[in-house]
């Protein structure tokens, strides 16, 4: 009965040892033994183990490997969970020596190194830059043990990281000729090494396979391929591949895929979008408010407003609801196309509707004060209710560059009194512009006031 108990105790404190070697808490696992040492729960090698893990981890190798000599002192041999473990921390360290000369300890002290053993080694090599050595390892294993699917996998992904994607490949099918089923890890390693290199064709070929071979690609797969895609310019392809992932249910929102679309755009891929979009709208993708937008916005930034409006009644009859930002793109694309009644109209529109207007406000002033249209901005600007620090800036910037500064500074100073931040560079202009038409003292006192303001409404 006390034998279970204690056989039971050290299993429940091999537990709290890992969870505060996992949580980083070195010093309280420590204490834990001792306690437990005190309470005649003796630590097994699975404690020493865990403890050895921790230590590499956080610590590094040399402090894992003095647990040894502790276990010698305690009685307890170390097995070949020890050796793997010291051997993945000197992986870490990118110290093939000491994984090396764990690889021989073990030996020497009898234990046979396992699959797990191996595959540590295989990693280091592979992580050093030494691919022919992990070859020889890798042979070693097949003679001796049999392999598992992680040393697959850590051969392959080894091969491609090194460069050797074709070897990688070969392998692949060498295992595969003798009955080795790919997990879908092992393909998704071998597809985005092919993207990486540029391999397009192999690429989609590995893709096909894997469709085909009975395994779902997961939304790894997809992403991948789908970004080597629109990378190599296959924006069909691309596309076709977007949609059948989300026919599948994998969340990979429009949203990301429009602002890949607006990385095109800036990268001056005008026509590699425009193609994108047509095929998107032939094949009838769903697109919701946040897509069109995006798409409202791009036309307009094109100066295409036309389209814009086209797309705003493609909106409408799908029966989707127009948001703020719709209303806000459409209104700044009419202030940059100079269409400046088109664009008062539309405001008023959308104040009636209820819509928060502030930033639509900002760039109809904005677009005035190019215009030079300087007070009518203003007279918009003080039936506002509602402004942020865009709006003062905008006007105090205008009315500098008109030398208006009197009414800059005033403004300036209100925003502050509004509790909002000005910037800068504004307010220097607004004092340099002071400076030049009016006395000192009204400069200086123009400073303290803004200080003062500063001082009392922030
Ligand atoms: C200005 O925009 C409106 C749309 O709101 C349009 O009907 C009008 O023709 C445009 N005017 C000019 C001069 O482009």
């Amino acid at each position: 009965m006390r034998r279970m108990f204690l056989r039971l105790s050290t299993k429940l404190l091999n537990i709290s040892i890992a969870s505060l070697c996992r949580a980083k808490q070195l010093e309280k696992a420590e204490a834990a033994i001792i306690d437990g040492i005190r309470l005649g729960v003796l630590p097994d090698v699975v404690t020493y183990n865990t403890l050895i893990t921790g230590y590499c981890q956080f610590i590094g190798f040399d402090a894992g490997y003095s647990i040894i000599h502790r276990m010698k002192e305690a009685g307890i041999a170390p097995d070949v969970v020890t050796y793997n473990s010291l051997m993945a921390g000197a992986t870490r360290q990118h110290s093939i020596t000491h994984c090396l000369d764990m690889f021989e300890e073990m030996r020497e002290m009898g234990i046979n190194p396992d699959v797990w053993s191996y595959n540590t080694l295989i990693h280091c090599f592979f992580k050093l830059g030494m691919p022919d050595e992990a070859y020889k390892i890798f042979h070693d294993v097949l003679l001796n043990i049999s392999p598992c699917q992680a040393t697959f996998n850590i051969m392959i992904n080894g091969l491609c990281k090194n460069g050797c994607i074709n070897n990688a490949l070969m392998l692949f099918r060498y295992l595969q000729h003798h009955g080795y089923t790919p997990e879908i890890v092992t393909y998704n390693i071998l597809i985005n090494s092919l993207c990486k290199t540029g391999m397009w064709k192999d690429t989609m070929r590995l893709f096909e396979e894997l469709r085909e071979s009975g395994h779902a690609p997961n939304a790894i797969t997809y992403t991948t391929v789908m970004k080597s895609c629109f990378r190599y310019k296959h924006f069909k392809e691309g596309l076709e591949i977007f949609l059948e992932m989300k026919s599948k249910g994998y969340a990979y929102d429009m949203f990301s895929y429009c602002t890949f679309l607006g990385a095109l755009l800036k990268s001056g891929r005008r026509q590699d979008a425009n193609n994108c979009i047509a095929h998107m709208i032939k094949i009838g993708y769903e697109l919701d408010i946040a897509s069109y937008n995006t798409l409202i916005n791009w036309h307009c930034k094109e100066g295409k407003l036309e389209n814009a409006y086209n797309l705003l009644n493609v909106v409408e009859e799908r029966g989707l609801d127009c948001d703020k930002y719709t209303h806000t793109i459409l209104i700044d694309g009419l202030c940059k196309a100079g269409n400046i009644s088109g664009a008062q109209r539309h405001l008023n529109q959308m104040q009636m509707m209820g819509f928060d207007c502030l930033v639509a406000f900002n760039c109809f002033i904005d677009a005035l004060c190019k215009v030079g249209r300087l007070d009518y901005a203003l007279q918009v600007f003080h039936s506002m209710d509602i402004k942020d620090s865009f709006t003062y800036s905008s006007l105090v910037h205008n009315l500098c560059r008109a030398r208006r500064y009197r009414l800059a500074a005033e403004l300036l100073l209100s925003c502050i009194k509004s509790g909002m931040k000005i910037l800068r560079s504004d307010q220097n202009a607004v004092v340099k512009g002071l400076s030049v038409t009016c006395s000192k003292t009204d400069v200086k006192r123009y400073k303290l006031k803004i200080r003062t303001a500063k001082l009392l409404h922030h």
